[in-house]
C-alpha cells in the first residue's frame, strides 16, 4: 500500500460506454463548483453514446494523452483540468499517465450535447480504475455521477439507464446536488417506449456556451421564479411518470423547454439560440397533434435542435411525419432515430 492505495505496477485498461441525456426538468444556472441551482430530470438515449477506454501507466505524473475519433482534439484541455480535479480525491491519478480514446457513434457536428456522454464514460472508467485499487467501498455508479458532474454538469445523470434525478428536492430524499439518482420508482409502463427523433436545425457554431449561460442566470430578474417552477414541474412531471398521463407529461416538457429558452432571452445580455425552423418544427407539431390526437410533443436543450418526444406504439404515423413535413425544415434533412434506453455498458 501506499498512502492508503493500492500499489499500481501494471498498465491497466478499461473501457465504458455512456449515452448521452435530455433533460425533461432543465438545469440552467449553478452554484459554487457544479452545483445546480435547481433540480432536473432527464432520461438517457439509447443510440446517442460514447465509447471511451482508458489505460494508466504507472511512474506517471498524471500526463494526459487524450484522442478522439484517433486524432488529436480540443478537448484534451478540458479532460486535463478534469483529471486535475479529481486527483484531489483520487491521488492514484497524479502516480499514473493517462492514454485515452474516445468516439462517438453520433456525428460530433450534429450539434447535440456530447459533453454529457463524453464525461460519463471518462468518469465511468476512472471510477471503474479508482474501485480496483482506492480503499472504501463506493457504489461504482454513485461514484462516476458525482466525477461526471465536474467535467460538465448535466454529465451526472447520464451514468444510469432510463430516468434520473438531479438535485436537492423535497420529492426524494436521496437527491441531492453533489450526483445524480436513477428514477427506479413504479413508473408507468407507457414510458418503457418513449422516443425522442432528434431533428437537426443547424450544426453551427452557437452563439454563447452553456456555461456562460449557467452564469448568466446569477443576475437574471426571473431566477427566483424560475427556480420555483422547476420544483413545480419536477413533482408535476414525476406524477405524469406514475400515472401515465401523456398529455400532462408532454405539456410540462415543452412548459420546460419553452422557459429554458425564455431565460435566455431574458439574461443580459439576452441571446436567442433557436432558429426560424426551430419556430416553424414547433408549430407543425402542434398542428399534427390537434390534427391527429397523437400524442407528441418536443423539448429543446441549449441549441436550435428540437428533440421530438412520442410514443412506440405511434412510431410509424410520426415517422411518416418526420419525413413528409419535418425534414425539409433540418440542416441537410438530418435527424436522429432515437429513445430511451438502458444506460452505460462496460466494454472491457
Ligand atoms: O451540462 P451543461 O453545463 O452543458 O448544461 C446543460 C444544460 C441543459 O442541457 C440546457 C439542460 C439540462 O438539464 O441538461
Amino acid at each position: 500500500m501506499m498512502n492508503g492505495l493500492r500499489k499500481i505496477s501494471k498498465r491497466i485498461q478499461v473501457a465504458w460506454q455512456c449515452p448521452s441525456n435530455i433533460a425533461l426538468v432543465k438545469y440552467w444556472g449553478k452554484r459554487d463548483f457544479q452545483l445546480p441551482e435547481n433540480p432536473s430530470l432527464s432520461f438517457s438515449l439509447k443510440n446517442s453514446v460514447t465509447e471511451t477506454s482508458v489505460e494508466i501507466i504507472p511512474g506517471g505524473s498524471g500526463k494526459v494523452d487524450f484522442l478522439f475519433d484517433g486524432r488529436e482534439s480540443v478537448f484534451a484541455q478540458r479532460v486535463e483540468t478534469f483529471i486535475d480535479r479529481l486527483s484531489v480525491e483520487a491521488g492514484w491519478m497524479r502516480k499514473v499517465d493517462f492514454r485515452m480514446d474516445s468516439k462517438n457513434t453520433f456525428p460530433h457536428s450534429a450539434g447535440i450535447a456530447s459533453s454529457a456522454s463524453a464525461f460519463g464514460s471518462l468518469a465511468l472508467c476512472l471510477a471503474d480504475l479508482d474501485s480496483m485499487f482506492s480503499k472504501g467501498e463506493t457504489d461504482l455508479y454513485a461514484r462516476a455521477s458525482s466525477w461526471a458532474r465536474m467535467g460538465s454538469g448535466s454529465a451526472c445523470r447520464s451514468v444510469f439507464g432510463g430516468f434520473a434525478i438531479w438535485g436537492k428536492t423535497n420529492l426524494f430524499e436521496l437527491a441531492g446536488d453533489e450526483q445524480a439518482i436513477p428514477l427506479n420508482g413504479p413508473i408507468h409502463p407507457v414510458f418503457k417506449g418513449l422516443k425522442d427523433a432528434v431533428l437537426l436545425v443547424s450544426s453551427g457554431e452557437k452563439e454563447i456556451s452553456s456555461s456562460k449561460g449557467h452564469q448568466l442566470m446569477e443576475t437574471n430578474l426571473f431566477k427566483r421564479s424560475r427556480i420555483a417552477q422547476a420544483h413545480e414541474h419536477l413533482y408535476g412531471l414525476y406524477l405524469t411518470l406514475l400515472t401515465g398521463d401523456k398529455q400532462a407529461f408532454l405539456e410540462i416538457a415543452e412548459a420546460e423547454a419553452l422557459s429554458l429558452h425564455a431565460m435566455m432571452m431574458t439574461s443580459n445580455p439576452p441571446f436567442i439560440l433557436l432558429k426560424p425552423n426551430s419556430l416553424e418544427i414547433i408549430q407543425r407539431i402542434k398542428l399534427f397533434r390537434e390534427r391527429t390526437k397523437i400524442p407528441l410533443g418536443f423539448t429543446i436543450d441549449a441549441g436550435p435542435n428540437i428533440h421530438l418526444l412520442y410514443f412506440q406504439e405511434n412510431k410509424t404515423e410520426v415517422q411518416t411525419f418526420i419525413e413528409g413535413e419535418l425534414l425539409s425544415l433540418c440542416e441537410d434533412r438530418r435527424w436522429i432515430d432515437d429513445g430511451m434506453g438502458d444506460g452505460p455498458v462496460k466494454i472491457s
